[in-house]
């Protein structure tokens, strides 16, 4: 069968767009609804997505514009995905969960639980945090830099993977007539002693059903990219252009060999940011109506923290975007992104932020479902794409458009399943299901 393209929904609450909270069509209490969540999953499991993706923070934000946007109450992801795991049976489930301010042996029991939980569908999307405000809930005055970020999440996975392989797969036979619960030899205790960690092991739960849950990075930088090439099995990145895109998929790609991986064992998936409307009339005017909702104050504030936590509320609406210091706190990924858009668009501060309301410097596209999928197909085929992300402005509207408008149109081009390839995400992905470093 010839390659297909891999989709993830992508899910916030309400939408990606920061005022579709406000649209009269959205359900305004969504971030703790399970009934809402449940719905959305159920829409991207009919249309046979690879997986839901829920972002994380683990702070709200406390400004005082925080007031006026919808981002200070939902699920936290492994606790929303475990109960999704119950009612849904094919589609991936991917939470984020940090290395900055967790303990391995935390997160590692619990995506492995996800895992046996959902008959092998979880992935564990690691972050290093690029929201500063998080270290004042651990204890911290400041975050951590963004080079010892990187030097901890690097060990961190180190330990996560060696505890999931605490167990051989058939360790525990729970041999009644014996009494043997499980296999003495079948056991590895992990003793890891590094620079950031001290965790002896075992883990308490049995290999999971896909030996590893799935391991998903969104970090671009350069030391982003090395630790991706290195132990990522899926990369979310945001780009704005094919050739930037094309670029950014040739460079990670070529960093795979020399730690003996094949290019197909990690799937590159760039968010995509989509308005679809039955007509390109439609779909602009779709897009206008949330566009009308921003607040320049709210969008400005939406942008200082993807530039990487910063406070631009002391600057001019209508003057340029400041000069500003290489983030430590944030993504330096989406700074350099976001501020090349405001060179090249010649854009004020209020028009910047209202132009990333949506997709946040995410690849964006309005049109109708041939118009997209033409673009989706462009990347796919042309070095740039895997399979995206797919960010919609207001849910579950946005979702529903897509799974009905763009995934029909992908599938009769052949770019997408019709049906499930496999029962776990890595059949679903075409990874291969990871060996025991211990045997
Ligand atoms: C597309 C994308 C999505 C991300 N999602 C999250 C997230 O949900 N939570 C989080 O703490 N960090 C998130 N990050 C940031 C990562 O933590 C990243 O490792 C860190 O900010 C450093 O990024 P950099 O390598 O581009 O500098 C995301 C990054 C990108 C590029």
């Amino acid at each position: 069968m010839s390659r297909q393209l891999k989709l993830g929904a992508f899910l916030m609450a309400t939408g990606h767009h920061v005022a579709a909270w406000r649209h009269p069509q959205v359900p305004a209490n969504a971030g703790l609804d399970f009934a809402h969540y449940k719905r959305l999953a159920q829409i991207a499991e009919a249309a046979r997505f690879d997986t839901l993706f829920v972002a994380d923070s683990v702070a709200a934000p406390t400004q005082n514009i925080a007031s006026r946007m919808a981002r200070s109450d939902h699920f936290e992801p492994l606790t929303l995905l475990s109960a999704l795991s119950a009612v849904t049976e094919h589609i991936g489930l991917i939470a984020t969960a940090t290395t900055s301010y967790n303990e391995p042996y935390h997160v590692a029991r619990k995506f492995a639980s996800l895992d046996h939980l959902s008959g092998g569908r979880a992935g564990w999307n690691l972050v290093t945090s690029d929201n500063a405000a998080e270290a004042l809930n651990f204890g911290r005055d400041a975050h951590i830099g963004h080079a010892e970020r990187y030097s901890r999440a690097r060990e961190f996975h180190q330990v996560v993977t060696g505890l999931w392989d605490s167990w051989e797969d058939d360790a525990f036979h729970r041999d009644k007539a014996s009494g043997e619960y499980y296999d003495p030899a079948k056991l590895h205790v992990l003793e890891h002693v590094g620079e950031h960690f001290r965790v002896k092991g075992p883990l308490n739960v049995a290999r999971s059903p896909q030996g590893q849950p799935v391991i998903v990075q969104a970090g671009s930088s350069e030391t982003g990219r090395e630790l991706a090439a290195q132990t990522a099995e899926v990369v979310f990145t945001a780009q704005t252009s094919l050739a930037g895109a094309q670029a950014f998929y040739a460079d990670l790609k070529g960093r795979l060999a020399k730690y003996g991986r094949s290019a197909d064992s990690l799937k590159i998936m760039p968010g995509v940011f989509v308005v679809v409307g039955q007509t390109e009339a439609e779909a602009q005017e779709k897009c206008e109506t949330f566009q009308q909702l921003v607040e320049p104050e709210v969008g400005v504030a939406l942008l200082g923290r993807m530039l990487g936590n910063f406070d631009l509320s002391k600057y001019p609406l209508d003057g340029p975007l400041p000069e500003l210091p290489l983030t430590e706190s944030g993504q330096q990924s989406r700074q350099k992104l976001l501020t090349e858009l405001a060179g090249r668009e010649n854009l004020s501060l209020a028009e910047l932020g209202r132009k990333i309301a949506g997709g946040r410097g995410h690849y964006s596209l309005v049109g109708t479902p041939a118009q997209i999928a033409d673009r989706l197909q462009e990347w796919f085929e042309q070095g740039a794409a895997d399979g995206f992300n797919v960010l919609v402005p207001h849910l579950p509207g946005g979702l529903e458009d897509f799974a009905h408008g763009v995934v029909p149109e992908l599938q009769r081009r052949g770019l997408f399943r019709t049906e499930y390839e496999g029962r776990t995400l890595r059949e679903n992905l075409g990874l291969a299901r990871p060996g025991n470093r211990f045997v």
